[in-house]
């Protein structure tokens, strides 16, 4: 899209600018208020380029409404105060149906009521109080509720807040109007951020209101304009004048003003309505897009509210029913290594017992290492949990101000807590992984299964649960003991009999006679699939060799890179699964030679080392090719060299095989050695 040129004359530049502001207001308001945008963000941007560009030519014509002041201003030092004329006031809670039912009864008394009240239901937002100020329609000051009669300045940063407007829109704006709302972080917006965070090294927040609290206190503004903030409006403070009789009406103009009101607010006529509504919106809690915290009952009648009127801390016309909490703080008593079906060993905070959205929580998990360190929980630390829907309960702070002066941080156990084979990490992955595949009864169930599958053993006929039972009687710990088991024993598990115990032995006994590739995929070792395993066969020929390979030699198979052989040379280097291969061996499973035929090894013996850019495949690919044909690729140029292929741009390595007198191969010279010998 061409930018449009720049106006001719400053009166046309006023001109334009002032439509370009409607419109771009009109589009915000749209997208961050009635989340229904009218244009793509192409379309926008090129709205706000060219109010940038009319702006930064005639910057005398910059408004503090103008969209272009979103973007923040420059540092302050601090935040000045701001006085509420109408104080900031708390609410007073009610934490079950009686304090509720109390509640309705005292308004009912003080107004002299015969029948119901009538009320208005609001979700209690998890956020941050706010009011901001507006004269003749102008977003002026805005400031945090600080001790409810004095806050903090901060309309710098609420400026850059987009579903705040910075003009109020249509008619019968009054000269002086204070609004009263909650800024949030929305549950999809805290997601993005906190993942953004992360990938840039950042910690992340512990829940969405600690993300709009920090965002708030920013003293640059132009990091709050970052952060995905979303303005509710609930009331007003200070006003010039009357807005209606009705809580509910003053809502309905405030929403014809441009703010964003909350579309889950009811009117509702008498208790019975407003339990209605509670149980409602408890049940839908988890399907909101922002976190509440209770539910807000007002009287709606405003004549109602000034009889009523207020205790010292609160109004006597409105009431907080809590929801149950989903955060809570509790120590640390332990951190335990928890291993998976799969191998996988997760760490698990073992919690004092608490409550948490109306379930004790006495665990929650830590997901692993990276995690466990970022958080750096530590054992009797004081931790806040958080448990939100179904999702299990998680640690997401360390209060770190009650910290026992001991507390050291933990680290992953060197041996399975399980069966006591070495722990793992292997590169390029986030978990620790116990190397006992074939011994460790965590993932015994899984291992065997995987064992007896079509593609592996091909034992026909032991199924899950067949072999749950034998895992669980303590029949079966490893596939070794598949071979040694008798037919008395087989007949007596469930739904087995006579014919179906003869069946099995008789699969098990046709299983021993497999082939290499079968077995070594059957052993289950970590991203060992089949066609690794049969590359693995190729290039060695047998079990033995493949055992006793190092990495460096590991890494000339085929499709074997470094974090496969990693996982292949720590598996056999682990005595217990030695130990049930001896097993198996000894109890007669048996595979044909592979025969390592020379024709398909002609590069037998031959060093390459591939420089610069292929034009007609990767380096990887050239590599996985030359390794298939026996040769052997290493990193840098020596006089054991035998060829260097040099791609575009080479480098310095042609340069030292030249010195060497290495041969040079181009591309199309290496297509010739690889498919004149194939
Ligand atoms: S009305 C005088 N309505 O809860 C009445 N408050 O404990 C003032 N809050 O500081 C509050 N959602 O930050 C009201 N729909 C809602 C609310 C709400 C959240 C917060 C607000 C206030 C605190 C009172």
């Amino acid at each position: 899209m061409a930018d449009p040129a720049l106006p001719e004359t400053e009166n046309a530049a006023r001109e334009r600018l002032a439509e370009l502001r409607e419109e771009i207001d009109g589009h915000n308001h749209r997208y961050y208020v009635l989340d229904s945008p009218l244009i793509s963000d192409a379309e926008y941007d090129a709205l706000m380029r060219e109010l940038l560009a009319i702006e930064e030519r005639w910057p005398h014509l910059v408004t503090p409404d103008s969209p272009s002041q979103r973007v923040g201003a420059p540092p302050a030092s601090a935040f000045g105060e701001v006085h509420h004329a109408v104080p900031m006031l708390s609410l007073d809670n009610a934490f079950d149906e009686q304090d509720l039912l109390d509640f309705d009864r005292r308004v009912r008394e003080r107004l002299g009521h015969q029948g119901g009240v009538r009320y208005v239901g609001e979700p209690k937002l998890d956020g941050l109080s706010l009011t901001i100020r507006y004269q003749d329609g102008v977003l002026v000051q805005a400031g945090t509720r600080g001790d409810g009669r004095t806050g903090e300045d901060i309309t710098a940063n609420v400026r850059t807040v987009r579903s705040v407007p910075l003009r109020l829109r249509g008619q019968g704006v009054p000269e002086t109007l204070e609004v009263r709302g909650e800024m949030v972080i929305r549950k999809r917006d805290f997601e993005a951020l906190n993942a953004q965070r992360l990938a840039a090294g950042l910690k992340t927040f512990a829940n969405p209101r600690n993300a709009a609290a920090g965002s708030l206190r920013q003293l640059d503004s132009r990091e709050t304009a970052r952060r995905p903030l979303t303005f509710f409006t609930f009331g007003v403070g200070v006003c010039s004048e009357s807005l209606g009789d009705s809580h509910h009406a003053i809502l309905q103009r405030l929403t014809a003003w441009g703010f964003r009101v909350n579309d889950q607010i009811r009117v509702l006529d008498g208790m019975d309505a407003c339990l209605d509504y509670y149980r409602d919106l408890l049940d839908r809690r988890d399907s909101l897009d922002y976190e509440i915290d209770g539910v807000v009952f007002k009287v709606d009648e405003l004549q109602a509210r000034e009889r009523l009127g207020f205790t010292a801390r609160a109004p006597r016309w409105a009431i907080a029913y809590k929801l149950p909490a989903r955060e809570a703080t509790t120590r640390v008593r332990d951190i335990i290594p928890s291993v998976g079906r799969t191998g996988a060993i997760t760490p698990v905070a073992d919690l004092e017992p608490v409550e948490v959205g109306g379930v004790t929580v006495s665990r929650a998990t830590l997901h692993n290492m990276d995690e466990l360190r970022r958080k750096d929980v530590r054992v009797g630390d004081t931790v806040m949990v958080r448990r939100a829907g179904d999702v299990i309960p998680e640690i997401t702070g360390v209060i770190t101000e009650r910290r026992p002066p001991d507390a050291t941080p933990w680290d992953m156990p060197k041996h399975c807590p399980v069966c006591g084979s070495e722990v793992l990490r292997l590169d390029e992955e986030a978990d620790h992984r116990c190397q006992g595949g074939l011994v460790c009864s965590a993932q015994r169930v899984g291992a065997i299964l995987h064992f007896a599958s079509r593609r592996a053993m091909d034992i026909d006929g032991l199924g899950e649960k067949i072999v749950e039972q034998l895992v669980d009687r303590e029949l079966v710990r490893t596939p070794a003991d598949l071979f040694r088991l008798e037919h008395a024993t087989v007949a007596g598990l469930e739904r087995m009999g006579d014919r179906s115990a003869d069946n099995l032995l008789a699969a098990l006994s046709r299983a021993k006679a497999t082939s290499l590739p079968r077995f070594l995929y059957a052993l289950g070792i970590r991203h060992v699939g089949e066609v690794t395993a049969q590359r693995l066969a190729e290039h060695f020929g047998d079990l033995e060799p493949i055992m006793a390979a190092s990495e460096e030699e590991l890494v000339q198979v085929p499709d074997v890179g470094p974090v496969v052989a990693q996982a292949i040379a720590h598996f056999f280097a682990e005595p217990h699964n030695r130990d049930v291969i001896r097993q198996l061996l000894a109890a007669g499973v048996r595979w044909p030679v592979v025969h390592r035929s020379p024709r398909t090894q002609p590069l037998a013996g031959k060093t390459f080392v591939l420089t610069g850019t292929l034009a007609g495949m990767s380096r990887d690919q050239a590599r996985n090719r030359i390794q298939a044909l026996g040769g052997k690729v290493t990193g840098s140029v020596s006089r054991k060299t035998d060829y260097l292929v040099a791609g575009e741009s080479p480098g310095s390595k042609l340069d030292k095989a030249r010195e060497l007198g290495v041969t040079v191969l181009d591309e199309a010279g290496m297509r010739a050695l690889l498919g004149a010998e194939d």
